[in-house]
């Protein structure tokens, strides 16, 4: 399975901070933006990745990650010049993801809970249709809205109703089988232009090959689309770290659970980062864990 991360669009909500740097490389906490939905494609033993950011973004985007080698991935980049729908990525992405299927994650979205990897490596290993994943909300207005029936079965998707008929958010995590290539070039971009997801997911659920998967009142799916939900968000993140001594969303970490990197690279990393927290931390991982 090939893996997209969606980073462009303008941010205008939290201008003006976003003005001179993309939203995605904003801190939460103390790691990029962008380090989070990494950490997603990495849960799902995802190892090819695609980064879609307005052009002006992608030096500062391979500043950070370059080719992506030191975590045991591979990173490439592609532009996406305006905003043109969710649904553009697997457009721009076609090459990226040839005969192969697709998980989608958006740059701006955090998912952190209990077993996450595990659902993570149940869908993402012979995806038939689309997967999408649901989270109760209280403003379901804002997102796109799956129903489903007493029996679980998804019977209906809308972005952004008025009168939304369940409280369940379609979080910004998809995957899809590799139809979803030939469905994005076909579907009408809206009248903004757009190239919606939600009509993706449309021809899936006519086409009975939708299935959403609910995360749970457990489970935390933040959202950093404002100056408030941005500062929430890292709260949530510095909580949880310092009270139980470890990091979400710690690339290296998770290249090294996952086999992607051994010890003594991640220690290597840990060194490249001076002498800030997240370094000393990398490096306290990689000596315990090869211990
Ligand atoms: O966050 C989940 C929601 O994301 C879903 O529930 C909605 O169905 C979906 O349409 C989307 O809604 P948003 O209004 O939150 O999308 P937004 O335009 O804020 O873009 C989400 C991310 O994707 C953000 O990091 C910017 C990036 N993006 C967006 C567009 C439209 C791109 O990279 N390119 C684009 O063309």
């Amino acid at each position: 399975m090939k893996g997209i991360i969606l980073a462009g669009g303008t941010g205008s909500r939290l201008n003006p901070v976003t003005i001179a740097v993309t939203k995605h490389l904003l801190p939460v906490g103390e790691k990029p933006m962008i380090y989070y939905p990494i950490s997603v494609l990495m849960f799902g033993g995802i190892k090819e990745v695609l980064i879609i950011a307005r052009p002006e973004d992608i030096t500062q985007f391979q500043r950070l990650l370059g080719d992506g080698s030191h975590l045991g991935l591979s990173i490439e980049y592609a532009e996406q010049p305006r905003p043109t729908g969710l649904a553009d990525a697997f457009v721009i992405g076609a090459d990226h993801i040839g005969d192969d299927s697709v998980a989608l994650v958006l740059g701006d979205n955090i998912f952190h809970g209990p077993g996450f990897q595990n659902l993570l490596d149940e869908h993402t290993k012979d995806v038939q249709g689309c997967v999408l994943f649901g989270y109760g909300v209280k403003d379901p207005e804002r997102y796109g809205v799956g129903e489903t029936d007493a029996l679980g079965r998804l019977v209906s998707i809308e972005e952004k109703p008025l009168r939304p008929r369940s409280n369940r958010a379609i979080t910004g995590l998809y995957l899809y089988d590799n139809d979803v290539i030939d469905i994005a070039k076909n579907v009408r971009p809206s009248p903004r232009g757009e190239l919606e997801i939600t009509d993706v997911n449309r021809v899936y659920l006519e086409r009975d090959r939708a299935t959403m998967v609910d995360l749970g009142r457990g489970f935390a799916w933040l959202d950093t689309g404002t100056p408030e939900s941005l500062l929430q968000a890292s709260l949530y993140v510095r909580t949880l770290e310092e009270r139980q001594g470890v990091r979400i969303a710690c690339l290296e970490e998770i290249a090294l659970r996952k086999g992607f990197i051994d010890a003594d690279q991640c220690h290597r990393l840990g060194e490249a980062l001076g002498n800030s927290g997240y370094g000393q931390y990398v490096m306290d991982i990689a000596r315990e864990l090869s211990a």
